[in-house]
């Protein structure tokens, strides 16, 4: 059984669409793994008029549980509701009392975990009236976890972190990524740290490129009220992809410990090349995509502007102005509506330099570049491409692979990554949550491409759905002589 760990959690957003489809479930996962036992309580706030008994209601709902299980009606048990405007000030006093009386009742030793599932404009607010009416004024800790998107450019990420900061120091802020609580973006460092074979090679002597791909199947769907003020450039690059890049290009940390980690993941970041506006628009492709067979443009889609010009995909080319990289470039892409929905990075090493199978009597193909291929979702894996000779008579080459794949079975056991996050939260475990430096990098990086962007008048639609994105993404790789690992038709 896992080791039992004591907090009051505090919701705000507590009857959200997260709360109830990713917070609660984790939280009942780790309930029946013993990381929640009986000292633990969970006070849930939003403007919603509830009891205690309506929310329960809710919070069964979302485990697909009924009253006839005693272990998940324990758990429920735990759970009260309070009505809560953020602005209202006095109001704070009365969760400060129900937090009082969580904490006495199930022993909390004053842990609390405030978990702020809400528009990041009340973020600040939110924040200093938690240490205003005193409900930071414990014995035990005090962490606040902050949902995405952290700000829309910069200086307004700065804002938000200088209005958390003035309650909350940065070692007790965990800013949620939950691509950081994926399985295999974790096994990115046990793959790159824990082998000689593959850590010796991971420097631009032996790499040619990486890239990295999260595609998606789906639209915008419901969410076309934030999509479209965000696009896939604030809404993966500047924190999905950038939080993979830096776990790909970063030095060994001295230690497996968040703070090494996350100041090895900031110097890559800090060598990542800022681009002036010619290498931002040479290095950086954008699309939307239009109307399928039988789907809508996304200009067409409900509650998006006839004439938006809003990216939902996004391609391009980082380069590292360090040792390690120098030369290397990483390639991203995402996008929604393309062909399947998966994660993957693909890791092209350099050709042999002389070819001395591919002579002229032999017909041989050349020998191709060895590929170390991470998949992150859905199956969890990887897959190293080699060169071997085809069995039989005469000497000809063909890649073969060398593959893993998580089992069924296994990957039904792995936590989902909301239930990885909390636990790391209960524990003070920043490894898997954005610092802010880390955040500032990326955001100094997004804002030039964007800043581009905003000048410059671009062809949309320029896609179709179910393909990989625009031409121009082809082209951004090709003109380098390479060509995308993952592609259709090949
Ligand atoms: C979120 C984005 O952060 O990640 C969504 O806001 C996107 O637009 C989602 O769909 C993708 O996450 P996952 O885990 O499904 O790959």
């Amino acid at each position: 059984m896992a080791a039992e760990r004591t907090s009051l959690f505090i919701f705000f957003g507590g009857t959200g669409d997260l709360a109830y489809r990713k917070l609660y479930p984790s939280m009942y996962n780790l309930y029946k793994k013993g990381t929640l036992r009986e000292h633990f309580g969970v006070l849930g706030t939003s403007r919603e008029k509830l009891t205690d008994e309506q929310f329960r209601d809710q919070v069964r709902k979302s485990l697909g549980t009924t009253k006839t299980d005693k272990d998940a009606e324990k758990f429920i048990s735990h759970f009260v509701y309070e009505a809560h405007d953020v602005t209202d000030k006095a109001h704070y006093q009365v969760l400060k009392t129900r937090a009082e009386e969580l904490d006495k009742k199930y022993e909390l030793n004053g842990n609390r975990i405030f978990y702020l599932s809400l528009a990041p404009s009340f973020f600040g607010t939110v924040a200093g009236f938690l240490k205003t009416e005193g409900l930071t004024d414990t014995k035990g800790f005090d962490r606040v976890v902050i949902e995405k998107p952290f700000g829309r450019d910069f200086d307004s990420a700065q804002q938000l972190n200088d209005a958390l900061s003035k309650s909350f120091d940065e070692e007790q802020i965990f800013r949620i990524d939950h691509y950081l609580g994926k399985e295999m973006i974790q096994n990115i460092e046990a793959v790159r740290f824990g082998n000689t074979l593959v850590e010796s090679l991971w420097n631009n002597r032996y790499i040619d490129n990486i890239q990295v791909t999260l595609s998606e199947k789906l639209g915008v769907e419901e969410r076309a009220s934030y999509y479209d003020n965000s696009g896939a450039l604030r809404d993966m690059v500047q924190n999905h992809i950038m939080q993979i890049v830096s776990l790909l290009a970063m030095e060994q940390p001295v230690s497996f410990t968040d703070v090494d980690i996350r100041a090895e993941k900031v110097k890559a970041l800090r060598s990542l090349r800022v681009y002036n506006v010619a290498e931002a628009s040479t290095n950086f492709v954008r699309g939307q995509y239009g109307a399928g067979d039988s789907q809508r443009a996304y200009r067409d889609e409900d509650n998006v502007p006839h004439d938006s010009n809003n990216d939902t995909f996004v391609a391009g080319k980082l380069l590292f102005d360090n040792y390690r990289w120098s030369g290397t470039p990483f390639y991203i892409r995402t996008g929604k509506m393309l062909a399947d929905k998966f994660t993957r990075v693909d890791v092209v090493f350099k050709k042999p330099l002389i070819d001395i199978f591919s002579f002229p009597q032999n017909h041989n193909a050349p020998l191709e570049a060895n590929v170390l291929t991470m998949y992150i979702e859905p199956h969890a894996g990887f897959s190293l491409r080699l060169n071997a000779k085809t069995n039989g008579q005469g000497f000809q080459t063909e890649p073969i692979n060398l593959d893993y794949f998580v089992d069924a079975k296994d990957s039904k056991a792995t936590p989902e990554p909301y239930e990885r996050l909390i636990h790391d939260v209960m524990k003070g475990d920043g490894t898997n949550f954005s610092s802010w430096q880390e955040v500032s990098y990326a955001w100094r990086f997004v804002d030039q491409i964007r800043k581009v962007w905003d000048l410059q008048q671009p062809q949309f639609p320029n896609y179709t759905p179910g393909s990989m994105g625009p031409a121009s993404a082809d082209e951004l790789i090709q003109r380098d002589h390479r060509q995308w690992v993952y592609r259709l038709n090949k």
